[in-house]
């Protein structure tokens, strides 16, 4: 089964396999990593079977190695994602996603009052709460939690 599965999206020689990514945020993973941008050869798989999430989405990213605050970035929409290094085809190190203590853009504030909403004012957020994430507006004060949070 496992090699079958291996096969939906074919494995790489060098650089970084995003696993267990919810499959409906797929596409917000791939704006905030900035993936719709870059030149080298990306692949990825969307509904696919997981044991742990209903449906994932991977994504494998060649000759690409992201740094830690990048990768945490992610972490607003797919905390649960697992991060594979691969080198020569062998996956060399794992990373998970870690909530940072402040996030700087990415989010929208969710008060309409906010001089982020009004103005060309970059949103930024202290991280309260890191289990259920719940930000604190350094600009308005208010609070945005994962249920009201829209991606910039
Ligand atoms: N992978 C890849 N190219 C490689 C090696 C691995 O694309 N050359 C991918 C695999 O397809 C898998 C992920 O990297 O999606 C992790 O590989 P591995 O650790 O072998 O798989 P699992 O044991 O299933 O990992 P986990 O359960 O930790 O997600
Ligand atoms: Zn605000």
């Amino acid at each position: 089964m496992k090699d079958r599965k291996h096969l939906v999206v074919s494995a790489i020689k060098e650089g970084t396999v995003i696993d267990h990514i919810p499959a409906q945020d797929l596409f917000k993973v791939i704006s905030i990593l900035g993936l719709d941008h870059i030149e080298t050869y990306i692949t990825f798989g969307t509904n696919l079977e997981s044991k742990k999430l209903k449906k994932k989405a991977i994504i494998k990213v060649s000759e690409v190695f992201f740094r830690q605050e990048d990768i945490n970035r992610i972490a607003l929409v797919a905390p649960e994602a697992k991060l594979n290094i691969i080198k020569d085809y062998e996956v060399v190190e794992k990373m998970i996603v870690e909530v940072p203590d402040q996030i700087i853009g990415i989010a929208k504030c969710v008060n309409p009052m906010c001089i982020t909403n009004k103005e060309n004012v970059t949103t930024k957020f202290y991280v309260v709460n890191k289990k259920e994430v719940s930000l604190k507006c350094h600009y308005c004060e208010k609070m945005t939690d994962q249920n009201n949070l829209d991606i910039v």
